[in-house]
C-alpha cells in the first residue's frame, strides 16, 4: 500500500537543511558488498574482470578513490556504518581476539541504544529495509526477544542472514569455525576417554582404588559426546547460523532479487539497504556465472554481483525513480588474501594497497571502493581523492532524508554533500583512526594536500614477508605483532602503497606529524564501554539459538530443517 507521504519539519539548527523542499528528499539505495577488494572492480582500475554495471554506477557519480572502513572486518566496520561512530564507541569490537560476533545465538550485538541511520529515517517516514546479510547481534536472553534484530534497529522490513554468508555453511575451505571446533572437541573427546580408561584400568588392576563407576561411566559418555559432536559439528554450524529470516520468522526461502524490486515499487519515500553475501566465501554462485570470468570462482562470483547491482538499479529505472535516489556502493573493508584453497584464491585483489581483510591499519584492508549517485544533484563523473569514511553515511543521509536534530551523541561521520558536490575541494575529516579491535594500530593526517599515515603496530606475517597471516584465518590484533618505536610513516599522497616508510632523517616534519597523531590519539579514551564482542557475549548459547525445534527435527529426518544449502542460496 502507497503510504502518504510525511510532512516535512522545519528546523532552525545548523543541521537542518534550510529552505529545501519536500521533493529533494531523495530515496537511499545502499548496496554493501562484502569482502570485496578495491582492486576488484573495473573503474578502480581492474581490466580484466567484468563490472559494467558498478563502473555504471561510477560514470554517472561520484567516485571516492580514498573511503576507508572503520575496521577491517565485518562485524565493528558495519556498526560503525550504520551508527557513524568508531566500534570502539558502540561496544562492536573486543580487546581479546574476538574480531567479529561468532553465532547467531550469542548475545553480543548492536546496543539498543545505538542510533542507526535507518531508526532516524524510519521515525521521518520512511520506509526502511534491509536485504542480506547483518552480522550485528540477534537475541540478548531468550531466542527470540531480538533485541539486536534489524527490526530493532530501524528497518521495518528484514529479509536476509542474522550472521551472514560462511565458507562452514557449505562446509567448504576455508573454514571459520568448523575446522577448529572440530579438533577441540575432539582433543576433549580424547581427553576424557583416556581419563575413563585409567581410571578403570586402576580399578580393574586395584593398584587405583576408585569406587568412583559413576565418574568412569561419565567421563566414558562425556567422550562419546564430544567425539560425536566433533564429527557432526559442521552440521550443527549450518543448522545454528546459516539460515534465512523473513522479519522474526526463520524462513528457508532463498533471497530472490524481485523482491527487492517489490519493495522499491511499493513504498515511497524508501531507503533500502542491500547487503549483499556476495563475496564472502563459499562464493556461492549461479551456474549462469560459474566458470565465466577469467579469476576463478572468486571472479566468478564478483561477476554474478555486479549483475545482481544492474538488477537492481534496472529496478530503480523501470520505477523512474532513478533521478530521486541516491545510490550508495561500497565494500564492507577489503579483500580477504587469506582465503585460498591450496593455490586457488578465493578472497578479494586491494590493488596497490598493502595487506587485506582484517589486518589493523593497512591499507588493503581499510581503502574501499565508494561509489555516490544521485542524478542531477552530484556531478557525473567526479573523482573525489580526499579521505572519506563510511561513518559519512550515517550524518549525509540523516541531513538528506530527516531535517532534525543529530542525536545527541559523538558522531564521527562527516557530511558529505560539499564535497561530492564539488562546493568544498577538501574533506571535513583531519584525523581518522584505524582501530584493530580497541587497539589503535594506526592513524592518519590530512594536511593541506598531504596524506600522513603512521602505524604503532602492525601485525607480523607468515611466513616472514608473505604480505599477509598464512595458516590462519585473520591476523591478530594483539599479541603477534610488531609495536613500532618510532611508528612507521608514509606519506600516502606520494607512497599510497606504503612502500617507503619515513624516517627522521629522511622527513624533516617526522616528530611533528607523529607526537600530533599521538596527541590525537590520545584524546579517545574507552571508557566504560560495554564489549560486545568480549569473549562471555560471544559464546554459542543454546537457549538463544532460534528454532532448536527444527534442528532437533532435521537431525530426526522429520522436516526440512532452517539451514541454507548452498544450492538454496541463489542470490
Ligand atoms: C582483477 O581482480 C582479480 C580478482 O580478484 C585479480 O586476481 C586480478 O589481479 C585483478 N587485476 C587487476 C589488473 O587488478
Amino acid at each position: 500500500p502507497c503510504r502518504p507521504r510525511p510532512t516535512r519539519q522545519t528546523s532552525s539548527s545548523g543541521w537542518g537543511l534550510g529552505d529545501t523542499t519536500e521533493t529533494s528528499r531523495p530515496n537511499f539505495l545502499l548496496l554493501l558488498a562484502d569482502d570485496l577488494g578495491i582492486g576488484d572492480v573495473g573503474c578502480y582500475g581492474n581490466s580484466t574482470i567484468r563490472t559494467p554495471n558498478i563502473d555504471r554506477l561510477a560514470e554517472g557519480g561520484v567516485r571516492l578513490t580514498q573511503h576507508l572502513a572503520a575496521e577491517a572486518v565485518c562485524t565493528p566496520s558495519r556498526a560503525a556504518f550504520l551508527t557513524g561512530r568508531y566500534p570502539i564507541r558502540s561496544g562492536m569490537t573486543s580487546g581479546n581476539g574476538h574480531r567479529v560476533l561468532q553465532w547467531a545465538a550469542g548475545s553480543g550485538g548492536l546496543p539498543p541504544e545505538e542510533i542507526t541511520f535507518a531508526k532516524i529515517l524510519k521515525e521521518q517516514g520512511y520506509v526502511t529495509g534491509l536485504i542480506g546479510k547483518w552480522h550485528l547481534g540477534l537475541n540478548c536472553h531468550s531466542s527470540s526477544d531480538h533485541c539486536h534484530h534489524p527490526l530493532s534497529h530501524g528497518f521495518q522490513h528484514f529479509l536476509g542472514m542474522p550472521l551472514g554468508m560462511m565458507g562452514d555453511c557449505a562446509g567448504a575451505e576455508p573454514s571459520e569455525k568448523r575446522v577448529a571446533l572440530q579438533r577441540r572437541l575432539h582433543l576433549w573427546g580424547q581427553a576424557c576417554a583416556l581419563a575413563a580408561l585409567t581410571l578403570a584400568a586402576g580399578r580393574l588392576t586395584r593398584l587405583l582404588r576408585t569406587p568412583w563407576w559413576m565418574l568412569v561411566l561419565g567421563l566414558a559418555a562425556l567422550a562419546a559426546v564430544f567425539l560425536a559432536a566433533s564429527r557432526h559439528v559442521g552440521d550443527l554450524i549450518i543448522y545454528a547460523d546459516c539460515f534465512l529470516m523473513r522479519n522474526h520468522t526463520v524462513t528457508q526461502q532463498p533471497l530472490r532479487l524481485e523482491r527487492v524490486a517489490g519493495l522499491i515499487h511499493k513504498h515511497r519515500p524508501f531507503l533500502l539497504f542491500v547487503s549483499f553475501l556476495h563475496v564472502h566465501v563459499p562464493l556461492v554462485t549461479t551456474a549462469d556465472f560459474r566458470g565465466r570470468s577469467l579469476h576463478g570462482p572468486y571472479g566468478d562470483n564478483v561477476e554474478e554481483l555486479d549483475w545482481m547491482v544492474g538488477r537492481v538499479l534496472r529496478a530503480l529505472d523501470r520505477e523512474g525513480l532513478t533521478d530521486n535516489t541516491l545510490v550508495y556502493f561500497a565494500s564492507d573493508h577489503g579483500g580477504s588474501l587469506e582465503s585460498r584453497a591450496g593455490p586457488v584464491q578465493l578472497g578479494g585483489w586491494n590493488g596497490v594497497y598493502r595487506g587485506g581483510k582484517g589486518m589493523g591499519g593497512w591499507e588493503g584492508g581499510i581503502r574501499v571502493p565508494g561509489i555516490f549517485r544521485w542524478p542531477g544533484v552530484l556531478p557525473a563523473g567526479r573523482v573525489v581523492d580526499e579521505p572519506t569514511s563510511m561513518m559519512d553515511v550515517f550524518p549525509t543521509v540523516v541531513l538528506l532524508g530527516a531535517n532534525v536534530s543529530p542525536p545527541p551523541r559523538v558522531i564521527d561521520g562527516k557530511n558529505l554533500m560539499p564535497l561530492l558536490q564539488g562546493e568544498t575541494p577538501h574533506s571535513d575529516h583531519e584525523f581518522l583512526l584505524h582501530y584493530c579491535e580497541v587497539f589503535l594500530h594506526a592513524a592518519r593526517w590530512v594536511q593541506r594536500g598531504r596524506v600522513w599515515k603512521v602505524h604503532f603496530m602492525t601485525p607480523n606475517f607468515h611466513p616472514e614477508g608473505a604480505g599477509a597471516c598464512y595458516g590462519s584465518k585473520v591476523c591478530p590484533c594483539i599479541g603477534d605483532v610488531t609495536e613500532h618505536d618510532p611508528p612507521l610513516l608514509f606519506d600516502l599522497s606520494t607512497d599510497p602503497g606504503e612502500t617507503h616508510p619515513l624516517t627522521p632523517d629522511s622527513e624533516p616534519e617526522f616528530h611533528a606529524v607523529v607526537g600530533r597523531l599521538r596527541q590525537e590519539a590520545a584524546r579517545y579514551s574507552l571508557s566504560q564501554v560495554h564489549q560486545q564482542l568480549g569473549s562471555i557475549y560471544n559464546i554459542w548459547r543454546p537457549w538463544l539459538q532460534p528454532y532448536l525445534q527444527l534442528i532437533v527435527g532435521a537431525r530426526a529426518g522429520h522436516s526440512q530443517g532452517a539451514g541454507v544449502t548452498a544450492s538454496d542460496i541463489h542470490a
